[in-house]
């Protein structure tokens, strides 16, 4: 089952090895101390390595690929979130749905409810995708090769190789932001030394497969799963944005920008987009028993499927009354009930609530109904609109 690690066994403690990382330009050789530095990463890692539940080893009976299943899972949780913030949505996650098939034959409004907190939504709605098709085409198992993995919704470069090596231990690049840190500093990349069609990105996922491969080489129980976690975790731990702990890090010896002191200026931050400003405006109409009108964002965008209090995205008062009209609702007073302020990608805004009521033509449909305030907890509501709820209720 799966790839071949091509693994040769290496015996002694060999002279520093230097393996070349080349580009398709032949003038551009890049030589870098692999083995030595794998070696140095999987020693530290040993004592080092931060407890997290789906490292812990797997148990006797678990099959492997439900042990991917596992990584694959946290991984996704991981990306754009922090370790402390997944491990208790992991385990939630994994006692309802411990296996792909429990997964695969669960309904979204579920997925959405368990995932949220946790933003990109998409994030969640693929993993379901992804479980159905692991069913239809890989009868169930997990799959363990690169390609097959990367055929699945939502599985990038970084997830498939993250899964490969961490649950398969096949030696498959990583390179992620803790990664991008590490080795803009280890080697001072500022990617001006590269040729003009090698991208950055494209020379960071070569160092880092000469080094996973490198680590491949290593007598070791499971090297490749070990080294691009201790990666990971050095990036997270030691290598940080702000005052890296080099006098303790293992890789001080090889690392250029330490030899340079000019670790602050690694990695070279990519160019922001500037902030926009913006308003929205929802309204909190109830019924005569007190329940909630929510709408349902429609298939189109993002949050889909999400419920909201009924608003308007980037229109203050005086226009948000007009906006209001096509569903029947109209504002109370023009006092905010309660405001917010949140981002989304570029977007600084602030959300306000304002007290508001149906008027005659009024009717609820399939995306615009009233909820009890218990209904409220058993379906998924954005976060910002979660908060608000809090706020006023
Ligand atoms: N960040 C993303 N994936 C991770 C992992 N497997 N271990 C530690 N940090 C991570």
């Amino acid at each position: 089952m799966g790839e071949q690690t091509g693994r040769k066994k290496q015996t002694g403690k060999s002279a520093l090895k230097m393996q070349p990382v080349s580009s398709a330009a032949a003038e551009f050789t890049f030589q870098i101390p692999a083995v030595e530095i794998a070696r140095s990463l999987l020693e530290w890692f040993k004592p080092e390595a931060r407890p997290m539940p789906w490292r812990d080893p797997r148990s006797e009976g678990t099959p492997l690929s439900d042990y991917a299943y596992g990584i694959w899972i946290s991984e996704s949780m991981l990306q754009q979130t922090q370790v402390s913030t997944v491990i208790p949505y992991w385990k939630r996650w994994m006692e309802k749905w411990p296996r792909v098939a429990s997964l695969a034959a669960a309904c979204e409004e579920e997925v959405l409810l368990m995932w949220e907190g946790l933003g990109y939504y998409n994030r969640a709605r693929n993993l379901l995708k992804a479980a159905r098709k692991v069913m239809e085409i890989h009868g169930g198992v997990f799959p363990s090769r690169h390609e097959e993995l990367l055929e699945l919704p939502g599985v990038g470069p970084y997830t498939a190789g993250a899964v490969c090596s961490i649950a398969y231990n096949h030696p498959r690049a990583i390179v992620d932001g803790n990664v991008i840190r590490l080795l803009s500093r280890l080697f001072t990349l500022s990617f001006t030394q590269r040729p003009s069609e090698l991208k950055p990105q494209d020379l960071l996922w070569q160092i880092s497969e000469s080094l996973v491969r490198a680590a491949a080489e290593i007598e070791h129980p499971q090297s490749c799963s070990a080294f691009n976690q201790a990666m990971m975790d050095m990036g997270a731990t030691i290598c940080t944005p702000t005052n890296p702990l080099c006098l303790t890090c293992p890789l001080s010896p090889h690392c250029k920008a330490y030899k340079e002191q000019s670790q602050s200026q690694y990695p070279q931050p990519p160019a922001r987009p500037a902030l926009v400003l913006r308003e929205d405006t929802a309204l909190l109409v109830r019924d005569a028993g007190k329940n909630i009108l929510l709408q349902k964002r429609t298939a189109t965008g993002r949050n889909h499927g999400f419920w909201q209090l009924p608003l308007v995205e980037n229109t203050p008062l005086p226009k948000a009354q007009e906006a209001f009209h096509p569903l029947r609702l109209s504002f109370i007073s023009r006092e905010p009930l309660a405001r917010l302020q949140h981002h989304i990608t570029c977007y600084r805004i602030t959300l306000k609530v304002y007290p508001g009521k149906t008027d005659g033509g009024f009717s609820q449909g399939e995306n615009l109904r009233f909820f009890s305030e218990k209904e409220l907890g058993a379906i998924p509501v954005t976060s910002s609109h979660r908060k608000l709820l809090q706020k006023i209720l």
